[in-house]
């Protein structure tokens, strides 16, 4: 048995996520977490909602509610919307809590220790209508590169470009929309990353278990230089900047950067967990208390990956202390809605509470692994979506489940039937399930999560094939005993398909395994005796219809209300 900490990059807590986010760190961190658990090893899955930042403060206010409140009801619709779909997090933290701050005040401190951290003046938009410095997307104004007359200070959302707030033409106040601004002086604490480049870079040269995606990220940063970078803001809400252990004169108005403390938010929202259940955070995240032995493992978009294989590292490395640092990453390219962004803020796709509203969370769930973006961006279309559900979910699973269990019920009395030995068409089947097995678990351990649902698919594509030849419908007629085993060797495929189901559809998974009597969460099957899953004699209950087919109409429909099409 090994030991895996699973993380989830922290989406941020400004507004319902939608499908893309969802596919792109939490679902496959659950779809992995949930193979390990399987496997027997000892699994901590931890996510928090990502909460400091201009945008929180910046949809706070345009709802007239202070962030703390805004963070409470965003903190609480977005660990709903996660039930709904079956997120199985060991804790669901929050980078506002306590351990959080407590962690990103003490890290920082240790990296000023190591002279690593440096005070600097710096000029900043300052507005005097509003009284105060302007960070990041408080600032809006002209792009430099493309003028786009409504770029924020910190991007560029017309054509992408980085910003800093300073470099923007005709910048005004989003507060207040004041024009009446001017660049001041003003002290701000810089992590002195140049520094820490050769370090860096070995222990990238050295990190094994990242896919070239992640790797080439992190070696483009490091061959353009590491450059030592502003890790405070002018802002009320975030983690208030100390030394030695109290405030930090000059920075009353300021806070740590977002990006600063939302990595160390893994380890607050580990210490949460701790707190909350009775656990050891430090068995999982120091090395010289028990963390040695874990596989760190990320997930993320790839526009996280430069953060967590390039500044977090800076952080916990510079530390000096003996933090656990990332074994495996694994990066995901974007879903894209009919090939467009998916926008927050824009409100485009869709958005996780709607999609719990048209449908169950397992749905979603296959579609979006199914079609996960690993090699390049995937597009959702509801033709695609339609199509993928009804060909393998309804079709292929849904079906042969339904078939087998409703033979066995009607015409096997409804038990799991004891007659028959297994003949040439199941010991060629037996040996087939267990190559497919193999490959699966290979894919899964490779977190290849596209090619572990196609294979996933045919192995219940296999099962049904099975069926079609061993026809139980027939040998009733002529042979009792050989139709007994077939429906046995049916239900037992039916206990296999839920396993091979469950990391990816729990739910469905789940109400299979309700119908054959199967208690508790399913074990990996490798390596177990395939066709002794279910008891013979045990009863059995058809499950209620698995999935329903997605229907033209349901296209027209849905395209009619989110758009597409
Ligand atoms: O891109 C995002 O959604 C960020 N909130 C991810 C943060 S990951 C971690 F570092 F906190
Ligand atoms: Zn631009």
């Amino acid at each position: 048995m090994a030991r895996y900490l699973i993380t989830s990059a922290l989406p941020y807590i400004n507004g319902v996520k939608h499908l893309g986010n969802l596919a792109g760190s939490m679902l496959p961190a659950d779809v992995h977490a949930r193979f390990r658990r399987m496997q027997g090893h000892e699994v901590l899955f931890i996510c928090a909602t990502d909460e400091h930042g201009t945008p929180a403060e910046l949809a706070a206010a345009e709802l007239g509610v202070s962030p703390r409140a805004y963070c409470d009801q965003f903190h609480d619709i977005q660990r709903k919307a996660g039930e709904g779909f079956g997120l199985s997090f060991d804790w669901f933290g929050r980078t506002s809590n306590p351990p959080n701050h407590r962690l990103t005040q003490h890290l920082a401190e240790a990296l000023e220790g190591n002279r690593l951290l440096e005070e600097r003046t710096t000029r900043q938009v300052y507005s005097n209508a509003d009284k105060r410095f302007l960070p990041d997307r408080y600032v809006e104004g002209t792009c430099p590169f493309c003028f786009y007359e409504n770029a924020r200070g910190d991007q560029c959302d017309n054509c992408g470009a980085l910003l800093d707030p300073v470099q923007l033409k005709n910048p005004r106040s989003k507060i207040s929309g004041s024009s009446d601004v001017e660049l001041r002086d003003t002290a701000h604490l810089f992590l002195l990353q140049s520094k820490m480049q050769e370090q860096i870079r070995a222990w990238v040269d050295r990190a094994e278990g990242w896919p070239s995606l992640a790797r080439s990220i992190a070696y483009k940063w490091l061959d353009e230089g590491l450059i030592d970078r502003s890790i405070t803001r002018d802002l009320a809400w975030g983690v208030k900047v100390t030394k030695d252990g109290a405030p930090r004169q000059g920075f009353d108005d300021k806070v740590f950067y977002v990006w600063f403390d939302a990595p160390i938010g893994y380890i607050g929202a580990t210490v949460e967990w701790a707190e909350g259940k009775g656990g050891n955070w430090e068995r999982w995240w120091r090395t010289d208390k028990g963390a040695a032995d874990v596989t760190y493992v990320q997930f993320m978009g790839k526009d996280n990956v430069a953060f967590h294989t390039v500044s977090f590292p800076v952080t916990i490395i510079g530390s000096g202390e003996p933090w656990k640092l990332v074994d495996r990453l694994k990066a995901f390219n974007w879903v894209t809605w009919y090939g467009d962004k998916f926008s927050t803020s824009q409100r485009r796709g869709v958005f996780m509470d709607q999609a719990l509203e048209l449908l169950p969370g397992d749905y979603w769930r296959w579609y979006l692994m199914a079609n996960a973006p690993e090699s390049s961006d995937a597009a959702f279309t509801w033709e695609q979506f339609k199509d993928t559900i009804n060909a393998d979910l309804a079709n292929v699973l849904g079906n042969f489940v339904n078939r087998i269990m409703k033979f066995a019920e009607t015409k096997m009395g409804g038990v799991v039937p004891m007659e028959g030995e297994p003949g040439p068409l199941e010991n060629e089947l037996y040996e087939d399930l267990e190559e497919r097995l193999a490959r699966i678990s290979d894919f899964h351990d490779q977190m290849e999560f596209r090619k572990a649902a196609a294979e996933t698919r045919s192995l219940w594509v296999r099962g049904n094939e099975y069926l079609q030849l061993a026809a139980p419908w027939t040998a009733l007629k002529t042979d009792p005993v050989r139709a007994a085993m077939v429906v046995r060797t049916g239900l037992n495929l039916c206990a296999l398909f839920a396993a091979t189901a469950f990391p990816f559809i729990p739910e469905s998974a789940q109400a299979i395994r309700d119908g054959l009597g199967l208690k508790g969460d399913p074990a990996w099957p490798l390596g177990a005796k395939l066709f002794e899953l279910v008891s013979p004699g045990a009863p059995i209950a058809v499950p209620p219809v698995l999935f329903r087919k997605i229907e033209d109409a349901d296209v027209a429909a849905w395209s009619e209300r989110f758009g597409g099409g």
